[in-house]
């Protein structure tokens, strides 16, 4: 097994375009296709944008079909045992398809293989996974999948430490109207439930110049709106060497033309400033959407979390975002049951659920995670207890996010159409600046627009409406 740290220079970068040509000329013009299935966050997704860049620059097609690839490849996840298990799953019944076409190459990345255990655990159970890679080297992408043919044990290439950040990796985008930019990886906050610092390593920021030059290539394409990812963008800029914020990148991203809305996944409440509150106030392009984890109400269970901020100090900053942004709309994401949550701890949790009054919630049963402090602690908490209160939270929050989208009944809204819905052909869907889905009639011609929906019906989930 190769476990190494390094550091990636443009040189690693030129090394794998003569690895992109080595694979296209094996095929000699064959166009093959390859299957990709991802699991997690935006940013697995986006991860897989960029494996779906580098095949394509190979002479390779996406399928949807898993009989019908002679590559497949499953970008993993971690961050809750179930997304795990799901992998696991999928692997075992991929055996007699390897077994039917020896030929076919089976490789897993992301978050899961940087953990030493699961790989050795792939490595001797599912011996028909030909190449396992991890989230630092993915740009190393077609050297390993060059390596790996007519190779007949499986290639392991993990690192350990995270490297340089990797620029001009290529990118093929799923949507035309969306698009995903990732301004930092990694995380140093070691929330002690989480596992995603072990596997993605400490923060490094890409540079406002590189972050500046593709959003306005996507400008120039037609894009938009753009989302920038990273796991506490509000320490966006803190690791470089002349140090900028988070809001500095907003207010140069806010000039660029074509681009008309921009968003940003994840804040982190201890890390939240006043300059980011104001420039999203003061920023045309900059929506009036605020994804601020909670996890937990208690004070008590907050600190054994390590999240940095109590109950009051979370209800506070959220006021100053509301007296600041008044339409602001508030999502959130938050645990249940982590270890020594009492029901009073819960109650503190359906407390702040109530004051703050989130347009929705992402709800997460506690999932241990070895490695990561929590799950050496000794009072976890019963699976029955969690799915009871688990349950009461979701109907509390379905309940408020059903009032919050009332007052739109009748309302005008500007939406960005995106396409057809996926349920419905004859109907289409977008969002609103403060992220409600809008379904609406419509035709292809409106794809891309930004068109004013007259609300007459009101969801859980969403809202509908006409184009007027
Ligand atoms: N960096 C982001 C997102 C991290 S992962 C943030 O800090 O908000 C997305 C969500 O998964 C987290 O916000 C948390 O609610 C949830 N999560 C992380 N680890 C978990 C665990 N061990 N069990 C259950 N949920 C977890
Ligand atoms: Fe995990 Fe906390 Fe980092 Fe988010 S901030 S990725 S929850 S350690
Ligand atoms: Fe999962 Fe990795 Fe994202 S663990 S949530 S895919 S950073």
């Amino acid at each position: 097994m190769e476990r190494k740290s390094k550091c990636v220079s443009t040189k690693d970068m030129e090394k794998q375009k003569e690895f992109i040509q080595l694979v296209t000329d094996k095929h000699d013009g064959e166009m093959k296709k390859y299957y990709l299935n991802t699991f997690g966050c935006q940013m697995n997704e986006h991860d897989s944008e960029k494996l779906a860049g580098m095949l394509s620059n190979m002479g390779y097609i996406e399928s949807d079909d898993v009989n019908d690839s002679s590559l497949i490849i499953f970008n993993t996840c971690c961050v809750r045992e179930h997304a795990e298990q799901k992998v696991y799953g999928h692997l075992g019944a991929l055996k007699k398809l390897k077994e039917e076409n020896p030929e076919l190459v089976i490789a897993i990345c992301g978050c899961m293989m940087q953990q030493e255990n699961v790989v050795s655990h792939i490595n001797k159970t599912y011996r028909h996974v030909d190449l396992i890679f991890g989230t630092h080297n993915l740009y190393k992408f077609p050297e390993l999948l060059f390596k790996s043919f007519n190779n007949n044990k499986t290639l392991i290439d993990v690192w350990d430490t995270d490297g340089k950040i990797v620029e001009n990796v290529p990118v093929e985008r799923k949507d035309g109207v969306k698009a995903w930019t990732t301004i930092m990886y990694g995380c140093n906050n070691f929330c002690s439930y989480c596992i995603v610092p072990y596997v993605r390593g400490r923060e490094r920021s890409r540079e406002i110049k590189e972050i500046e030059k593709e959003v306005m290539t996507l400008g120039r394409q037609e894009f938009k709106e753009i989302t920038l990812l990273g796991q506490n963008v509000n320490s966006y800029g803190k690791d470089l060497p002349h140090k900028s914020s988070f809001a500095q990148l907003l207010h140069q991203l806010d000039k660029i033309s074509g681009i008309e809305r921009i968003r940003f996944l994840t804040s982190h409440p201890k890390d939240l400033s006043d300059e980011l509150i104001y420039a999203m106030r003061d920023l045309n392009k900059v929506c009036e959407h605020l994804h601020l984890p909670f996890q937990a109400g208690s004070t008590k269970v907050l600190k054994e979390m390590n999240r940095g901020y109590t109950k009051e100090e979370y209800l506070e900053l959220v006021m100053k975002v509301k007296e600041n942004i008044p339409d602001i709309s508030l999502t959130t994401d938050i645990i249940v049951g982590f270890p020594g949550e009492t029901d009073d701890d819960f109650e503190d949790t359906l407390d702040i659920i109530k004051k703050v009054r989130f347009d929705s919630a992402y709800t997460f049963l506690y999932s241990k995670r070895t490695g990561t402090p929590a799950a050496k602690y000794e009072n976890q908490v019963l699976d029955k207890v969690k799915k009871e209160r688990f349950e009461r939270l979701l109907n509390l929050q379905n309940s408020i996010s059903k009032e919050i989208n009332e007052p739109f009944l009748g309302k005008k809204l500007e939406v960005l159409v995106e396409g057809k819905s996926k349920t419905n052909n004859d109907i289409y869907t977008g969002r609103t600046r403060g992220n409600k889905i809008v379904n609406f009639e419509a035709s292809d011609k409106d794809i891309c627009k930004i068109k004013n929906v007259l609300i007459d019906n009101i969801r859980t989930w969403s809202l509908d409406g006409k184009i007027v």
